[in-house]
């Protein structure tokens, strides 16, 4: 109904346009499809198979993964302080909980914090974005937030021209990249810069395609951001020291402030991969480099944690004008404070148990369990994906996700247009239906036109995962022999 004919203030004509302009893949109509299908199993509705398997998120506690015996103790004494008193939680879980509790206004993780996070925190990302790095780190530079997701967006905030037409912000971003993205740029009517990554070379970055598409975004926007993912989602890419300083390089030239989405820093698999923060690179590259503007974001939910749930993150904003930092900070001071029981997650994941204290052994045990599965799976997922007629996939280097290639028969591609779909959300449906793994189709993070892709995660369990993967290769082999 529109708003000629219902008396609502707020119809499809009258709601802000950019909300409806925004596109969230991830949680798009196939998951709500696999939503139905769930309640269609449950009613008896008979399937070629019995449950949905959800590829679809990086979600790593809904497909199983057990918590961490020493986060959740420190959260349960924070949140119910009566359990100090258990003799059930060692000694160094409780000194934990007593510091973190201290940090809180009037003892209570129920208060609120101030807006940056509780200092103590800060401290301690600090120290361990230090040791990360052997670069210095102030906690004045660190801000808590409601996972990566807030962090990013009000950092993306800050980046806004309040103007409209060809004075718009634009922000460099991916293609294909996690859909936050380009559904926080329509939401604020920025301007999206796509850069394409390189399917032919590991999703690499290469600066030409950068410069080419600045040069042709020039005349629509003023370019003021550069977002890179590192490690890569959807692509599982990781970058090498020498790309990074390239696209620094390239970020100076441009005048670009720099956002670096590392929440999958603790997420690297492949011999010779390895996790370098963009302000390490950046503050090692001299002074022509080290006093550029950089933003670089990690989260609670990922890594070997997954902690989704308590919506933890953190960015660390380093060389604001003291001036815009104010004005930062008084902007953040508008939501209160992000939520005290996930900044109570990430100082668990900063600051973990040391040799020698009584939690470290089960920790090191639980931690290197959980990533010793997924760089297998990682391996597994790659082998199995070229091991297929028709799917090409670059090597899953980091991140959770593997994002490979479908060359389709052209009468796939018609039947798709048909039905107005896109050919990738015409094949992911179809494999949801035949076989109910639910992933995400490429188009949904952008991909290069004429190319075709799906993304799915690397994160159920692995007895399950093999299974996954040979359904998945029968329903492939039915597919291509139905429209070749
Ligand atoms: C690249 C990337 N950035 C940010 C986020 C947001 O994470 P959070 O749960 O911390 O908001 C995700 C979540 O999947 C992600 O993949």
């Amino acid at each position: 109904m529109n708003g000629a004919t219902n008396n609502k203030v707020l119809t499809l004509d009258t709601l802000n346009p950019n909300v409806v302009k925004m596109e969230y893949a991830v949680r798009g109509p196939i998951v709500a499809r696999a939503g139905e299908i769930e309640k269609e199993l449950k009613e008896g509705v008979p399937k070629q198979f019995t449950k949905v398997v959800k590829a679809n998120i990086g979600d790593c506690h809904a497909t199983g993964q057990k918590p961490l015996t020493f986060l959740r103790q420190v959260l349960a004494m924070v949140t119910y302080p009566e359990l100090l008193n258990s003799r059930d939680f060692p000694e160094d879980t409780k000194n934990r909980a007593r510091r973190l509790l201290e940090g809180c206004r009037g003892g209570s993780i129920g208060s609120y914090s101030d807006s940056p996070g509780i200092a103590v925190i800060r401290q301690d990302i600090a120290q361990y974005i230090s040791d990360r790095d052997g670069v210095p780190s102030a906690s004045d530079d660190v801000y808590l937030c409601a996972g990566a997701s807030a962090g990013i967006k009000s950092v993306l905030t800050m980046l806004l021209t309040g103007k409209g037409g060809t004075d718009k912000a634009g922000i460099m971003i991916p293609v294909p990249q996690y859909p936050l993205y380009s559904a926080t740029l329509a939401e604020y009517d920025a301007y999206p810069i796509r850069y394409y990554l390189n399917e032919e070379n590991h999703w690499s970055l290469d600066v030409s395609e950068l410069k080419r598409s600045i040069n042709e975004a020039k005349p629509n926007c003023r370019p003021k951001a550069i977002v890179i993912i590192n490690p890569g989602n959807p692509t599982g890419q990781v970058l090498t020291r020498e790309n990074i300083q390239s696209i620094i390089k390239f970020a100076k030239e441009e005048k670009l402030f720099i956002l670096a989405d590392e929440v999958y820093q603790h997420n690297i698999y492949a011999d010779g991969s390895q996790f370098f923060s963009f302000k390490k690179v950046l503050k090692e590259m001299g002074d022509e480099y080290s006093s550029m503007e950089l933003a670089s974001f990690m989260s609670a939910s990922k890594g070997f944690m997954g902690e989704c749930g308590y919506r933890g993150g953190y960015s660390e904003i380093i060389n604001l004008d003291p001036a815009v930092r104010l004005q930062y900070n008084k902007s953040i001071s508008a939501n209160l404070c992000p939520p005290v029981s996930g900044q109570a997650v990430i100082d668990c994941i900063v600051n973990p148990p040391k040799p020698g204290e009584p939690s470290y052994e089960l920790f090191l045990k639980e931690k290197t369990k959980v990533l010793d599965l997924l760089l297998q799976k990682a391996k597994l997922v790659t082998k199995t994906f070229n091991s297929i007629e028709g799917i090409k996939c670059n090597e899953v280097q980091g991140a959770m996700y593997a994002f490979p290639q479908i060359f389709l028969p052209p009468r796939a591609i018609e039947e798709a247009k048909k039905q107005n779909k896109t050919p990738d959300s015409f094949y992911c449906f179809q494999l949801l239906e035949e076989t109910g793994i639910c992933t995400v189709p490429g188009s949904g993070f952008g991909e290069k036109e004429g190319t075709y892709h799906f993304r799915t995660t690397i994160l159920p369990p692995i007895e399950e995962l093999e299974a996954v993967l040979q359904k998945f290769k029968e329903f492939h082999i039915r597919f291509l022999q139905k429209y070749q």
